[in-house]
């Protein structure tokens, strides 16, 4: 079935995030949520959920858990989790939030591969642990481990935890299960319990299979936790669902403890409908709009190369998110700090204007960079690029 990602479907005025924050003139292309409707087998449920008229405290039914391990299972191999390895909640953010607090003391490190999504930093301060920053290492081409940092970060006995983005936001990487597994044996030898954020895994391109962190060998998964949610990949993020999977039963009780001690463990009535209708008959949508985001991506990387050689990017393995290194475009007599947050606000204020994320949101590590978000129809993509291209040629330009 056809399903129309061109359509230009009006969002300012209906209380976005996205398009209500900043002026009318500002194009927005940052907070992560796509511009496309969600699928239509999702809209049904929902309109179904609604027609009844009654909304009263609901039971997650059987059908729940099993859309979400028939999903798991058909989709990426993994089978070794039942419902009651299954810890429903709120949000991915309230999910690996709880599982800091289970898994760790106040004054513990939490390990983070920064430049990393902008909202683990708040979770690791709000449980009172510190942040340990395994960078990243982008050579201009790719991004990359630094593993041995990575033995030594986790050999501080005050490390107990590594939140991991799997795949990762900001810097587009899909992991391979090497990497992974090398994650996993660092962390297992000395004891850092791994909570794998994948609320990305389905947005992955040609080339670049998701591989689950739960199917990692046994011992490494008992020491995880992986918290995933149907909402970016099908466009629901209001709705606010997400699950954790924890099998060790210890852990699961630690973390079930702080989901509630934390009072976010009932969800709503129309994110149960809308994630049984999105795992359960909305993966041919999903296949057309990764065929579509990586057209987008592709369009992105060709006007890129072409109107504006001085910006590089690691590959986009999986996200709709892309890591824009730009500084070739700062003016020589410009610091390098302050030149990120500098370039968006120029960008945003300008008569056309462009909202990007801010590449230092994401950490120190994200200096000289900003995050696009690339999943719009193409026509509305061309006019950001539009954007981008006079945008940063004019910044360029300011000191001549
Ligand atoms: C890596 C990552 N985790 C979590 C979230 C937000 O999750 P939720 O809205 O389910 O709390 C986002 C949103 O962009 C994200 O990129």
């Amino acid at each position: 079935m056809g399903y129309d990602f061109d359509a230009l479907t009006a969002r300012r005025g209906t209380a976005s995030v996205k398009w209500d924050e900043y002026g009318e003139n500002a194009l927005p292309m940052w907070v992560a949520d796509m511009d496309f409707r969600a699928a239509p087998a999702i809209l049904d449920a929902l309109q179904k959920r609604l027609d009844h008229g009654v909304f009263g405290y609901e039971l997650l039914p059987q059908a729940y858990y099993d859309a979400i391990t028939g999903w798991f299972a058909r989709r990426h191999g993994w089978t070794g989790f039942g419902k009651d390895d299954i810890i429903p909640t709120t949000g991915v953010i309230p999910a690996y939030s709880a599982c800091i607090k289970a898994m760790s003391s106040p004054g513990d490190k939490v390990i983070i591969q920064s430049p990393c999504y902008n909202a683990f930093y708040p979770a690791i301060r709000n449980n009172k642990c510190l942040e340990s920053h395994n960078t990243l290492v982008w050579d201009g081409t790719d991004c990359t481990i630094d593993f041995d940092d990575l033995e030594r970060k986790a050999a501080d006995p005050r490390a107990t935890v590594l939140l991991l983005c799997n795949p990762h936001n900001p810097a587009g990487r899909v992991w391979t299960r090497a990497e992974l597994g090398r994650i996993g044996d660092i962390c297992l030898r000395n004891g850092v319990f791994i909570i794998s954020d994948e609320i990305h895994c389905e947005l992955t391109y040609p080339g670049h299979d998701y591989t689950p962190f739960g199917t990692l060998p046994p011992e490494i998964v008992r020491r995880s936790a992986t918290c995933c949610s149907p909402t970016k990949a099908f466009n629901i993020a209001g709705i606010q669902i997400a699950n954790i999977v924890a099998t060790d039963p210890e852990v699961r009780r630690r973390i079930d403890r702080a989901i509630n001690d934390n009072e976010c463990c009932d969800v709503n009535v129309f994110g149960a409908a809308a994630l049984v209708a999105a795992y359960n008959e909305s993966e041919d949508w999903l296949d057309e709009l990764r065929k579509y985001l990586y057209d987008n991506y592709l369009t992105v990387c060709n006007f890129l190369r072409d109107e504006l050689p001085g910006v590089t990017w690691p590959p986009l393995e999986g996200t709709y998110l892309m890591w824009l290194d730009c500084r070739a475009y700062k003016p020589a007599s410009e610091p390098g700090e302050g030149f990120s947050a500098r370039l968006a606000d120029f960008l945003r204020d300008r008569e056309e204007g462009l909202v990007l994320s801010t590449g230092t949101i994401y950490g120190a590590a994200g200096e000289g960079f900003e995050r696009l978000n690339i999943a719009c129809p193409r026509t509305r993509l061309l006019e950001g690029l539009r954007r981008l291209r006079d945008g940063l040629r004019a910044y360029a330009g300011r000191e001549k």
